[in-house]
Order: C-alpha cells, then sequence, then structure tokens
C-alpha cells in the first residue's frame, strides 16, 4: 500500500460542482481502505475529518478546516447472479452516472430512472438520492463504513441506514463520524419499470421507444438536460431545497388560496408533499440574477453560480428564498445542500 501525499492550502474549486473556490487547510486522496486504518491512527492530521465525493451536494465557504479526504475507492465486483438478478459490490468513489450506465449495459435494472445524477456512488446513499418515482434505497442491500471514532469497517445493512427522502442515519446520528467505502446492490434482470411520472411517459412516447432500462435511462438523460444546468458550464448542486411536507389542513387553506398549488399524498394520510420549485416560483425567483448568484430560469429549486461567486453570497440568496417562501405560504423550506 502507498500512502497518498497530503498536502497544504489546496484549492476546492474543481472539486465542486458550484465551482466555488474554497482552500481546504488539508487535503488528501483515499483510493484504498487500507489508506483509511492508517489515516485514522494518525492523529496529528487537522480534524475535522472531511470526505469529498463529486462535490456535487456541498457548499464550501471561502477557507475549509481540517483535512478534506478526497474519496478515489474503484472497483465494480459481481458478488452473485441468478437468473433473475444481480448482487454487485462497488467502491465508494466510483462516479454514480458510470455506474448506472454500467448496469444498464449489463441489462441491470433498478437504478436506470437515476441516470445523471452527479456525484460518486458513496454519496448516493447519504442523502438517499431519487428522482422520477425511484430512489436508491430501494437498491442497496448493504454497506460498509469506515467509523472514525471506533477505528474499524461497519457493515450496514438497508434496515440499519434509516433511509427516509432525501434522508439517511449517515445525515444525522452518524454525520461526521463516517466513511463510506463500499455499496452493495441487489438489481433485477427484470426490473419493475418506473414509467408512471409524466415527464417519462411523455418522453418516452417522443422518442418513439417502448419502455425498457436502456430507453428509460436515455428519457431521463434527455428530461435532465433540458431542465438542468450542466455543472460543467454553471455552477449548481441540483436542488438546493427539498419538497416539504405540509399538514393535509394546512393545504388545504393554501389551494383555496392558491388554486394552483400542486400537491401530492403521502404514506400519510395527513401529510401533503408540495414541489419547493413552484413554491420558489411563486414568490418571483424563477430566473432572479444577481451579482454572481441566480435561480436557473428551467427548474426554479437550482441556485446557480453564474461565475466567481463566494458560498455566502449563495447562502445568502438561499436565506431570502426561504424568508419569501415563509412569509407567502407559512411554509419553511430546508436545504438539501449540505455545508460544512
Ligand atoms: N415546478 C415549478 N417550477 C419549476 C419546476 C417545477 O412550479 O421551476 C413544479 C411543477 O408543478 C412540477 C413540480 O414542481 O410538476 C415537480 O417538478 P420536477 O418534476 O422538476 O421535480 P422536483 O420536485 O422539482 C425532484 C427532485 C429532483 C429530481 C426531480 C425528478 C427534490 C428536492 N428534487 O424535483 O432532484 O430530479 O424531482 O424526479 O426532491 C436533486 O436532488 O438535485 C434533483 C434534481
Amino acid at each position: 500500500m502507498n500512502f497518498p501525499i497530503l498536502q497544504k492550502s489546496f484549492s476546492l474549486k474543481n472539486f465542486n460542482t458550484f465551482g466555488i473556490e474554497s482552500i481546504a487547510d488539508s487535503f488528501l486522496e483515499i483510493s484504498e481502505v487500507k489508506q483509511l486504518e492508517v489515516f485514522s491512527k494518525l492523529s496529528q492530521n487537522p480534524r475535522p475529518w472531511r470526505v469529498l465525493g463529486g462535490g456535487s451536494n456541498v457548499l464550501l465557504e471561502k477557507f475549509t478546516s481540517g483535512t478534506v479526504l478526497k474519496n478515489s475507492i474503484r472497483g465494480i465486483t459481481l458478488l452473485e447472479e441468478n437468473r433473475d438478478s444481480v448482487i454487485v459490490r462497488v467502491g465508494s468513489g466510483e462516479n454514480w452516472h458510470e455506474f448506472v450506465m454500467y448496469a444498464v449495459k449489463q441489462g441491470w435494472g433498478g437504478i436506470e430512472n437515476l441516470a445523471l445524477i452527479p456525484g460518486t456512488v458513496g454519496a448516493a446513499p447519504i442523502q438517499n438520492i431519487g428522482a422520477y418515482g425511484v430512489e436508491v434505497k430501494d437498491t442497496i442491500t448493504e454497506m460498509e463504513v469506515w467509523i472514525w471514532d471506533e477505528n474499524r469497517l461497519v457493515t450496514f445493512e438497508n434496515a440499519a441506514c434509516d433511509f427516509g427522502y432525501r434522508d439517511s442515519i449517515f445525515k444525522n446520528k452518524l454525520k461526521g463520524r463516517f466513511y463510506v467505502c463500499s455499496i452493495t446492490f441487489k438489481l433485477s434482470k427484470a426490473p419493475k419499470l418506473h414509467t408512471d411520472y409524466g415527464a417519462i411517459k411523455d418522453e418516452l412516447t417522443s422518442m418513439q421507444c417502448d419502455p425498457s432500462i436502456a430507453n428509460i435511462a436515455q428519457a431521463v438523460i434527455n428530461i435532465r438536460k433540458s431542465k438542468l444546468p450542466d455543472p460543467k458550464v454553471i455552477g449548481n448542486a441540483g436542488s438546493f431545497f427539498k419538497n416539504p411536507t405540509i399538514a393535509s389542513s394546512h393545504y388545504k387553506e393554501l389551494k383555496e388560496k392558491f388554486p394552483s398549488i400542486p400537491g401530492f399524498s403521502t404514506q400519510e394520510d395527513t401529510l401533503i408533499k408540495v414541489p419547493a420549485a413552484w413554491l420558489i416560483e411563486q414568490c418571483g425567483w424563477k430566473g432572479f440574477r444577481r451579482g454572481n448568484v441566480g435561480v436557473h430560469d428551467r427548474q426554479a429549486l437550482v441556485l446557480v453560480n453564474v461565475g466567481g461567486a463566494i458560498g455566502t453570497e449563495i447562502w445568502e440568496l438561499s436565506q431570502e428564498i426561504l424568508s419569501s417562501v415563509e412569509a407567502k405560504f407559512d411554509i419553511l423550506l430546508e436545504r438539501e445542500v449540505q455545508t460544512w
């Protein structure tokens, strides 16, 4: 095992999809679990220890204290295969979209609706990524996670991960205490295809294609490309806020005042999920620009760095959006993007 070189005063500009300049105190690239074992015994490494995947869900400040560990643990291993399904273990530093496309090519279904989501495989379960009617939690069997304060690799079965909408144990009880090393997925050779999401149906029709794993992945790619800004062109971190759930009585009141308000039922009868993008758009933010920051003109949930923004500018804009949504609808939005 080679131990990677620790770099001081390292620029993270090319390591976060907002494209924000932030100088990390210390920076290290991890490509093997063994390196974590050695690293966690070197107590002189400045704390806190922060794990960086694709940098697609993080808002950085000008300086990042402590040690940033860039995740480069790679590898896709087929553990089991039968007529109906496969069990596959994936290194947490693999690129998520590349893994989705690899699975699609093999004819393994379950994650095709999650094509083109930025970030790494290891980051996917932390916020339980989801799109077009599918959440990653439904394909994960277990995860191998290094726990800093126990100095050991722990296996988390799916049920132990406390998955919820854009949520898991790793954003709560275990926040800042772990490093995801690998994820094991169960994928199906004859999956239930999720085409119920209106946009997918429409896209498949305009592609003149029948639903299949590959066609759904392509439909999702087309939809995402048409609505969501490419971080290589304009800095952003996808949805900045979560979609809120509100009491159905509150929703009823809002529906009387704002008849076009969309609402989706949830597993609980008393709660309705409302698209944050709609609330933000109604407050007049869609397409808004000020200085270096703005709100995307095709999806109001996405805040953008139009060039040279610092983290606080984006944070302040998000605060103004939160306040206006609260004032107009009495709904307090929650940020999906993480800060360090
Ligand atoms: N809408 C607006 N204005 C907009 C955009 C959307 O009013 O600018 C309303 C429309 O009523 C639309 C509804 O919001 O019908 C839902 O819009 P969309 O299908 O685009 O989905 P979303 O709820 O805004 C969520 C995820 C996205 C994911 C899409 C598709 C969250 C926080 N976001 O967005 O995830 O791609 O569904 O499934 O749950 C991400 O997390 O980075 C992300 C992009």
